[in-house]
């Protein structure tokens, strides 16, 4: 098995911590290690190979660092000119684990999740891979508990075999309405956005379903360069491939997706109220990091980055004190920091 870290993304939504330059994997958000490093030490009692990281060009002391702290040496850090989505940063780890020869089963991890019971997850991968050895796309289904439009829904199969479930529908990022009826409906699980599958069968339906994603994978593999440690992709090939993720990709298309329930305290930390969610809370429900006072203030995520911050009579805010930005958002609209990132492009 090879875990491959996924770690691509930009984390814009918990801006102002979360910087294009530094982007949330690599900071250290409940913990004294980052969540890209939390992924990997998650896996200390599973069987496995050396990871295969696939992460932006801009990033790639930040990766390798990061590694480096844990003692990890990575079997590729594969670097992506630009970002096209996780389809194909999964498609360019596939064939490059196939390229040591077998026919691997990935383990694909987005490196900005929290998952509280690692022993619990353990039972599901070890689950997963023998569902994958099998031949199947096997995905980890959890309890939803709220109609959230940012996560894929799962419908599972009323028989379990195996330790998995036939998948019935995928369907990735459902508007409210649906997600309301999915929810109601108790019949659907959220995608935890972890998959496990053989190289090659992940390969094989995503040349079904979307086949350019493999030709121009393949072309910006074959013409990558050496760079130290680093696999650079050739930039002009893989500019030419789609942006389209997993989800939509192969995950709603595939008749061969099974689902391993996880209940293991999992959180995509997508956003500043589901970091509040995860993160441990005093007395009063607040989450505060940084040199602080607090007067009548209730369930709120305060950070004080630079400067004493103090708050007065409020409850469910969210307060990031960075050195040159200050955010302040009410918790049920932290989603909307998107909003405010759309400004100051405008601004750029
Ligand atoms: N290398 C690389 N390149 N990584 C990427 C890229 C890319 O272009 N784009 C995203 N990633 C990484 C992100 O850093 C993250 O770790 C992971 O891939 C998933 O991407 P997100 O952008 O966070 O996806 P999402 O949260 O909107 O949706 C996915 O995860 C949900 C659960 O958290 C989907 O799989 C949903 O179905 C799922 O419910
Ligand atoms: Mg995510």
């Amino acid at each position: 098995m090879i875990p491959i870290l996924l770690s691509g993304g930009s984390g814009s939504r918990l801006w102002p911590l979360s910087r294009a330059t530094y982007p949330k994997q690599f900071l250290a958000m409940n913990s004294e290690f980052s969540m890209f490093q939390e992924t990997l030490r998650r896996l200390n009692g599973l069987d496995h190979q050396a990871p295969i990281v696939i992460c932006n060009a801009d990033h790639r002391f930040l990766a390798a660092e990061k590694l480096r702290e844990l003692e990890i040496t990575a079997q590729n850090i594969i670097l992506e000119p630009m970002g096209r989505n996780t389809a194909p940063a999964i498609a360019i780890a596939a064939l490059e684990a196939l390229k040591q020869g077998g026919d691997p089963v990935l383990l694909v991890l987005p490196a900005d999740h929290t998952i509280q019971d690692a022993p619990a997850f353990h039972v599901a991968i070890r689950k997963a891979e023998k569902l994958a050895l099998e031949g199947a796309l096997v995905t980890f289904g959890v309890v939803p508990k709220s109609p959230h439009t940012g996560y894929g829904y799962i419908k599972r199969g009323t028989t379990e075999k195996n330790g998995g479930y036939d998948v019935v529908q995928f369907v990735e990022k459902p508007d409210l309405a649906t997600a309301e009826t999915f929810l109601s409906s108790g019949d659907y699980l959220w995608n935890g956005g972890m998959f496990m599958f053989r190289a090659s069968r992940y390969l094989a339906e995503l040349e079904k379903y979307n086949p350019d994603v493999v030709t121009h994978c393949t072309a910006a593999l074959e013409q990558a360069e050496a760079d130290f440690d680093f696999t650079r992709l050739n930039s002009d090939a893989f500019a030419k491939c789609p942006g389209i993720s997993i989800d939509y990709a192969v995950m709603e298309q595939t008749t061969e997706a099974r689902v391993v329930p996880l209940d293991a305290g999992w959180s995509d930390i997508g956003s500043w109220s589901s970091l509040w969610d995860v993160c441990d809370k005093d007395d009063n429900g607040n989450t505060l990091t940084g040199d602080i006072i607090t007067d009548n203030t209730r369930n709120s995520y305060i950070f004080a980055e630079h400067k004493l911050v103090t708050t007065i009579g409020i409850d469910e805010l969210i307060v990031v004190d960075t050195k040159d930005a200050l955010l302040v958002a009410h918790k049920d609209k932290s989603e909307d920091v998107k909003n405010i990132l759309e400004e100051l492009k405008k601004r750029a």
